[in-house]
């Protein structure tokens, strides 16, 4: 089969080139990205070999390597009224993520390799995208007994995590460190003192003040930020830092790249789209982990993204309940969804105001999430396997939660317009998604 995406525009920083090319796919892979590939001749060659040739015309619209998220939470097994890993993909080849990388924060945890090898079987039979798990980092994440990473890395997880949560205590964490530096796996990190954090609920400021609430400090974050980098550095480990939510830590990463560090970082849509002042009511879909900063925060992680100290943007999609959710802000869980409304966010808050250039939007998305993972991903060239987004970057429409694919609606962004819409993801030259006119 050869798909021939006409007339699109190419963002391909891999290759250097971005403008208007023609892409072939044949079967799995890119067969050819030129300035003109000519239909009739193709048309010909089908004609005479029997092959299926479908034509896209994707003109005024972004062709692009697909997108890569480090970080999601597909809730299976064990959670599954939530998500499950087969509406998880859906709703993130919807997004237009080709790749997704699950947190072990399910039930039980991705602790184990026959665990991995579970989430690996059922994505394997029923996900429309890359499935990469992320294991846990010590048992049931109970944080006092380490997994076995040489078993966890062998049966395919592609980085070890405790998200949810921090491992807080520093000796163990060091030896997890130094076991994933010697197996070479990364560990992405989730930054919260646990002893600090208390019982809080949004950021400590104005608004946790305004509506008598608790608050979480920005310390929370930065305490831990400041140890897993001292940390990462004395045990040679890679590290990536989830979620970066302060100026601070975004400071802090800064500092760790200067000095040469194989540490990266990413930040979620919500964290640089909304402050602590867009919390209007007691609405739960404005609750979070890490939560909604200060205006000045947002504005520091903007520029962190522009200047290239933070490296990738991922959603840290966490669908929950509308029963969950419809608790009070005190007792509901943490957690969004993101991946059907990241590309649009990206859009209209970064690139259209200036932080973002479609190049580094593709490296933030791609590229370099292709990178930390060490997989053959991330570029739409000739001989690559055929994961690719088109989207039509002047889009307007309103978010609307109801035409999500995932099972999770809990968005504080329903009813928001926004600009970039996802038109088709393609996963090993097949295409996984396409949007109904
Ligand atoms: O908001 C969050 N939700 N933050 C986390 O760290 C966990 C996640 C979840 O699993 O729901
Ligand atoms: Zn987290
Ligand atoms: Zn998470």
């Amino acid at each position: 089969m050869l798909t021939l995406i006409k007339n699109g525009y190419v963002i391909d920083p891999a290759s250097g080139r971005e403008g208007r090319y023609d892409v072939l796919i044949d079967g799995e892979r890119i067969s050819r990205v030129e300035a003109d590939i000519s239909e009739e001749v193709l048309q010909q060659q089908a004609k005479e070999t029997g092959e299926q040739l479908d034509v896209i015309d994707a003109v005024n619209q972004y062709v692009m390597p697909g997108f890569i998220d480090l970080h999601v939470h597909l809730r299976e097994p064990g959670f599954e009224y939530k998500e499950t890993i087969a509406t998880g993909a859906k709703a993130a080849a919807a997004g237009g993520w080709t790749t997704i990388c699950p947190m072990p924060n399910t039930r039980p945890a991705t602790d184990s390799a026959d665990m991995i090898r579970l989430v690996l079987s059922r994505a394997e039979q029923e996900a429309a995208v890359n499935i990469l798990p992320v294991g846990a980092v010590t048992l049931g994440q109970a944080g006092s007994e380490l997994v076995n990473i040489k078993e966890l890395k062998a049966a395919g997880a592609v980085a070890l995590s405790e998200d949810g949560k921090s491992v807080m205590d520093t000796a163990l964490y060091m030896e997890a460190m130094r076991q994933a530096a010697y197996y070479q796996i990364p560990i992405f990190a989730h930054c919260e003192d646990k002893s600090l954090v208390g019982t809080g609920v949004i950021n400590a400021g104005k608004k946790a003040k305004e509506l008598g609430l608790i608050g979480i400090s920005n310390a929370v974050e930065d305490i831990i930020t400041a140890r897993d980098i001292l940390m990462a550095k004395e045990s040679g480990v890679q590290l990536h830092l989830c979620h970066i939510s302060t100026r601070d830590s975004a400071k802090m990463l800064a500092l760790a790249k200067e000095e040469g560090l194989p540490i990266t970082g990413e930040v979620c849509p919500h964290h640089f789209t909304l402050s602590e002042e867009d919390i209007t009511s007691v609405d739960s879909n404005y609750k979070m982990n890490p939560p909604l900063r200060k205006p000045e925060d947002v504005e520091a992680l903007k520029k962190a993204l522009q200047e290239d100290v933070i490296d990738v943007i991922a959603t840290d999609h966490a669908p929950h309940s509308a029963e969950e959710k419809a608790k009070s802000m005190g007792e509901a869980p943490f957690g969004i969804v993101g991946s059907e409304t990241a590309f649009a966010l990206v859009i209209t808050e970064l690139i259209e105001k200036g932080y973002l250039t479609p190049t580094q939007m593709v490296e933030k998305m791609s590229l370099n999430p292709a990178r930390i993972l060490g997989i053959d991903r991330g570029s739409i060239d000739v001989g690559m396997v055929a994961d690719l987004v088109i989207a039509d970057p002047t889009a307007e429409y309103t978010i609307d939660k109801n035409s999500f694919y995932s099972k999770g609606k809990n968005t504080p962004f329903h009813g928001r317009k926004v600009r970039g819409r996802i038109i088709s993801t393609f996963v090993a030259g097949r295409r996984v998604y396409h949007k109904q006119a």
